[in-house]
């Protein structure tokens, strides 16, 4: 076995009552809020992923002052808006799509200059998405011609508000426009046919930064001052959707998730798996910091088969991997469309789901914009290249529990991302990760 493969056995069932790491989507924002605000935020649940650390690294190159106390709270002294210097050199992302974007975003209305790059996945992912709307405010980008990493981001010194219009549903893109308007006069405004997850709205609101919603426009009115915060992020319903999934699969399991995030623009996975007849249920449902929170139960479940609508993609667009596994349980055919962003997350999410689900004997087809999954024996007992993507290393571990002989994950490092802790969890619920 080689260092970092990480192999999943055949396991009995999955019970106990746990929790898991913060929400990234949040952690980010978090910590870039508080880098912006002026005093000292303090944020508790921080996800301490490769990702948001990078983040943390990033605003502190841009000086902030961010640090963690010894009962594990993260604080963060903001400069305030406007107030980013310029970095020493360059600031490497990692893997975080999600970080790179958003930093973007925030560093396009700064009169500084700011080098980013990233790990082999990152830098093939694409940022025009970002440097379009970004040259908008009058922001500067030079890189290469396809626009990937690493790219000098040349902040426009007097930006101005722009009105724009999603091309792609996207709340990286959504997010990197609202935080380049924070800083410009005036009101910036992102159009959205398709509603993509809102933690910025929402964090923009509880950090005192008023954003106002007209059917389909989101307006950021700039220069407004951000109040420093309280935040506790909750547990990640993307990270909590590989335990619900293995609960769900491993028949005798009994699992409960404590506190984790219930934003509507997240929960579409919980939807597809209750529409397919698992055993879900949500307790102690509550709001806590401007973001909805519930203790999650699932339980062994019979599945069936469903054709997925794709109008809930955007609210479970990185679940699809682990859905795959569910689906390779589900009793017929699962029929999976309109998923075209697949193909450019960390990797190319159909087509190494489609590979890797083949080479454990499970039926699948691709399709351009998705798959169909069938009920399948799952013979297993293939490693899988990673691809830098941590969730098909999870994904297919959590098939592992399933199948007859073994699965390995090539790289199991690449988990750290966005769940360290994982295999202990896993572990500690009834699996046999190693
Ligand atoms: C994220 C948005 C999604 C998601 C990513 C996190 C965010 O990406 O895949 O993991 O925090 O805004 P897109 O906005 O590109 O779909």
């Amino acid at each position: 076995m080689k260092m970092n493969q990480l192999s999943s056995n055949k396991c009995n069932c999955l019970n106990g009552i746990i929790t898991v790491p913060g929400d990234k989507s949040i952690s980010h924002r978090s910590l870039i809020m508080g880098a912006l605000a002026i005093g000292e935020s303090i944020v508790t649940g921080l996800l301490e992923g490769e990702d948001v650390l990078g983040t943390a690294e990033a605003l502190k190159a841009l000086g902030a002052d961010i640090y963690k106390d010894c009962s594990g709270s993260w604080h963060i002294h903001g400069v305030g808006i406007g107030g980013l210097k310029q970095p020493e050199g360059p600031l490497d992302m990692g893997n975080s799509g999600t970080g790179v974007r958003l930093m973007m975003g925030v560093v396009a209305t700064h009169p500084i200059s700011v080098i980013f790059t990233g790990d082999d996945s990152l830098t093939s992912r694409p940022m025009k998405r970002v440097t379009i709307p970004l040259s908008k405010f009058g922001a500067e980008f030079s890189g290469n011609q396809e626009g990937t990493l690493p790219i000098t981001v040349k902040g426009a010194r007097n930006p101005l508000p722009i009105r724009y219009e999603l091309p792609v549903a996207s709340a990286q893109v959504k997010s990197a426009v609202m935080l380049a308007g924070l800083n410009t006069p005036g009101v910036t405004t992102v159009i959205e046919k398709i509603p993509t997850r809102d933690h910025s709205e929402r964090i923009f609101n509880y950090f005192g930064v008023p954003v106002s919603l007209n059917n389909e426009e989101i307006n950021v009115t700039g220069h407004a001052e951000l109040t420093a915060q309280k935040m506790a992020v909750p547990a990640d319903p993307s990270s909590a959707s590989f335990i619900i999934v293995a609960a769900i699969i491993t028949e005798g399991s009994d699992v409960t998730i404590k506190n984790v995030g219930m934003n509507p623009a997240r929960t579409g996975l919980f939807d597809t798996l209750i529409d397919m007849g698992g055993n879900i249920t949500f307790e102690n449902k509550r709001q806590e910091c401007g973001e909805d929170v519930a203790d999650i139960r699932v339980k062994y479940s019979k599945l069936k088969g469903i054709i997925v609508p794709e109008n809930r993609a955007p609210s479970m667009i990185d679940e699809y991997p682990i859905l795959c596994v569910a689906a390779a349980s589900a009793e017929g055919e699962t029929v999976m469309r309109g998923l075209e962003e697949l193909r450019v997350k960390e990797s190319d999410r159909i087509s190494v789901m489609v590979k890797g689900l083949k080479d454990c004997g499970v039926n699948v087809i691709e399709h351009d914009d998705g798959m169909t999954v069938s009920k399948s024996d799952v013979e297993g007992g293939a490693i899988i290249k990673t691809h830098l993507d941590h969730r098909i290393a999870m994904s297919f571990l959590v098939l592992g529990m399933i199948s007859e002989k073994p699965i390995t994950a090539d790289d199991g490092s690449v988990i750290e991302t966005s769940f360290p802790g994982f295999t202990n969890i896993m572990n500690n619920l009834g699996a046999s990760v190693s």
